[in-house]
């Protein structure tokens, strides 16, 4: 039964467009990744400061794998909460500033917990337009009254706090916005939260390693991490490993332990995976050298994309070249990697109808020969003459 109802939705997926399909790496993650036999340049991957298949990062983890094991056993308030988990929290609650932090399997996984576990009924959760699926899956499972605001628009943003008959009113949004890669006004939002009572939580995923003197984030290039109620910091993208964290107060992440259900009723994470992420914010916080190189990069990138005549900001390590339907998506992606580029196209519901595009994220772990063959393969498949 089920495989016929599946036939004819994948029917319905491949006729527009949007079908994906898997496409197994044979190599480990980094600047080029090998596909089928081939060996091409990565530009989709959010491994930002090359840290996936690091040394120090490897060497952390296999070191914690021979002494803890592999799997966690039980959720971590069963019996899979290890020192290796507590010795991370407390090392991101210092890199982040912030009184506690409280790790999730995933920021899937803090974005639909923490939500619904600060608002319900009766409530109002406020989210950018373009925020990412988590936060919106987020929103939905509190079952507060949900209201989506034009995308970084602060002064909409007010309006609608000003109006809203709320018991609780809580601000969600992006730092860096995962499909665009720009950035949200958040001085001005934490004034609008300020003004109207709301509590802010913000999603660091792209920022994280990325922004910030430190390498924190948005929130502490802007020195507002205390500021902001909640920070969601990833650990699978700029940190190299698989998880994530929320930077709150004590008595925030108390009630997450009692109340995010992705907290409560999921195995813990591997303690190894928990070493291997120590050791990566050590990275982060101490080799600048690492971020310097990512914002070379960065910086040569969005200056080919702006000779080729497309809008570019060297404002994050994400860059979209939006090319309009999936189909001319697709057939741009195919040709950057008849070039030696693998750039994936990101199509609905990821991104809004009409604004498929093709999403370049740079790492440190780039040469400047990488990005130079993905401007150059750009120009050669016409992209310059921008057909959206
Ligand atoms: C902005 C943003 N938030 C949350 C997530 C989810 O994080 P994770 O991949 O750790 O589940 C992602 C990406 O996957 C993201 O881009």
């Amino acid at each position: 039964m089920a495989s016929g109802w599946a036939a004819e939705e994948l029917a319905s997926l491949q006729a527009r467009g949007l079908r994906r399909y898997l496409e197994p790496l044979d190599s480990p993650q980094g600047p080029v990744v090998r596909i089928g036999g081939e060996s091409l340049v990565n530009f989709s991957s959010n491994d930002y400061l090359g840290l996936a298949a690091s040394a120090t990062v490897r060497a952390a983890a296999v070191a914690a794998v021979e002494r803890h094991g592999l799997g966690s056993g039980a959720s971590r308030l069963v019996v899979g909460d290890t020192t290796a988990h507590h010795r991370l929290e407390a090392r991101l609650a210092a890199f982040e500033r912030a009184e506690a932090a409280l790790l999730f399997n995933s920021g899937y996984a803090a974005n639909t917990g923490v939500i619904p576990a600060l608002v319900g009924p009766g409530d109002a959760v406020f989210s950018d337009a373009l925020n990412h699926a988590s936060l919106v899956d987020g929103c939905r499972l509190s079952r507060a009254r949900v209201v989506v605001y034009p995308h970084a628009d602060v002064e909409a943003l007010s309006r609608e706090l000003e109006r809203a008959p709320a018991r609780r009113k809580l601000v969600v949004t992006d730092t860096v916005f995962s499909m665009d890669g720009d950035v949200a006004p958040l001085a001005d939002i934490v004034q609008a939260c300020r003004a109207h009572g709301a509590a802010l939580m913000v999603d660091e995923a792209h920022a994280t390693g990325v922004l910030g003197p430190r390498g924190a984030g948005l929130c502490e290039e802007l020195g507002l991490e205390s500021r902001v109620d909640l920070r969601m910091g990833t650990l699978g993208k700029a940190l190299g490993g698989l998880g994530a964290y929320v930077a709150t107060s004590r008595r925030v992440a108390d009630l997450l332990v009692s109340r995010a259900r992705p907290f409560v009723f999921s195995t813990a994470l591997p303690a190894a995976v928990c070493a291997a992420a120590e050791a990566a914010v050590d990275v982060v916080e101490k080799d600048v050298e690492l971020r310097e190189r990512l914002w070379r990069n960065i910086r040569r990138f969005a200056q080919g994309l702006q000779a080729l005549g497309l809008r570019a900001e060297a404002r994050s390590a994400v860059f979209p070249v939006v090319l309009g339907s999936p189909e001319r998506a697709l057939e741009v992606a195919e040709r950057l990697r008849g070039a030696g580029v693998l750039v994936k196209a990101i199509r609905p519901p990821t991104v809004p109808e009409g604004t498929s595009r093709l999403r370049f994220c740079l790492s440190a772990a780039h040469t400047l020969g990488h990005v130079d063959l993905a401007l150059d393969a750009l120009g050669r498949a016409g992209v310059h003459r921008r057909d959206y």
